[in-house]
């Protein structure tokens, strides 16, 4: 018996019908491919049940499943291709909160003061190099140790290593943290094991997330990465870029009397929204 992507049900408000008929054309390529037997192909559904189980509020096993298979990284590439010089999207991953307090520039988000210390500053500009003035900028990240605060609300104050600041009218902000470590992303669920029994990395390279919006120009979801973190080249979610890739300064002890430790200077570029689309969609998003 042949199914093909034609018999199922096409319909232009709804892409799920469009993307079930693809993705089974492929499946059936899968299968025919590998030959599984009956036992075999219970193991499969049993895995995907256990993904289900493990999602919760807390916890999203789908989309580290997602994260981990590059499939996330995929999509963000075909839908946020953006001019060279602007700064490139990465997935937004699963520790962030959209609840975060604002704060004052140069507050501390080190609610422990836990770690080596470092002073981050930048820009927020736009394609022309002019200041994006009040733009909101939403970090995380994890602790020196390579938690995040949601992951140990026992052990970590509430909001530590957050931040929600903008932009001054020059679109410069700056604020104090502490330098973040490398982590192995959730190895405790059926993703985590079965990826590492396959030989998958499952580390993520030391980074700093950050999202970004104002006004009239598209969000930017990013990473910046440490780079003298030896894992770089095997990021788990296929995140990084070269361009998100900086240096931490290390600062003089004795000239910084107690200051931070590490310095790192950002400039973020946004682009406009509502720019010529540089694909053609597939689907009827
Ligand atoms: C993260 O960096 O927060 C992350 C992203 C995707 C999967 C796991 C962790
Ligand atoms: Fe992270």
């Amino acid at each position: 018996m042949t199914f093909s992507a034609q018999r199922l049900p096409q319909s232009k408000d709804d892409s799920l019908p469009q993307i079930l008929a693809v993705a089974v054309a492929h499946l059936h390529g899968v299968i025919r491919e590998l030959r599984p037997t009956q036992a075999d192909w219970r193991k499969v559904i049993e895995f995907l049940t256990d993904v289900g189980h493990a999602s919760d509020e807390r916890r999203q096993e789908w989309v580290l499943l997602s994260d981990l298979l590059g499939a996330s990284a995929l999509v963000e590439e075909i839908n946020s291709r953006r001019p060279k010089t602007a700064t490139p999207n990465t997935v937004r991953g699963p520790f962030f909160r959209a609840d975060v307090p604002q704060l004052a520039l140069g507050s501390n988000i080190s609610l422990d003061g836990i770690g080596e210390r470092l002073e981050i500053s930048g820009r927020v500009q736009d394609l022309d190099g002019d200041p994006v003035a009040n733009a909101e900028i939403i970090t995380w990240q994890a602790n020196a140790q390579g938690f995040y605060e949601n992951q140990q609300p026992d052990l970590q104050p509430e909001f530590n290593l957050r931040g929600f600041f903008r932009t001054d009218a020059d679109g410069r902000f700056h604020y104090q943290t502490i330098r973040p470590c490398g982590y192995g992303v959730p190895d405790d669920g059926p993703v985590g094991k079965l990826l590492r029994q396959a030989g998958y990395p499952l580390r993520r390279p030391a980074h700093l997330h950050f999202m970004i919006k104002a006004p009239g120009f598209e969000t930017i979801t990013t990473h910046i990465y440490d780079g003298s973190d030896p894992h770089l080249a095997e990021d788990a979610i296929f995140g990084v870029k070269p361009e998100l890739v900086r240096t931490f300064e290390r600062q003089d002890e004795r000239q910084s009397k107690g200051a931070p430790a590490w310095r790192l200077e950002l400039t973020f570029v946004m682009v406009r929204a509502n720019r010529e689309p540089r694909h053609e969609p597939r689907f009827h998003l």
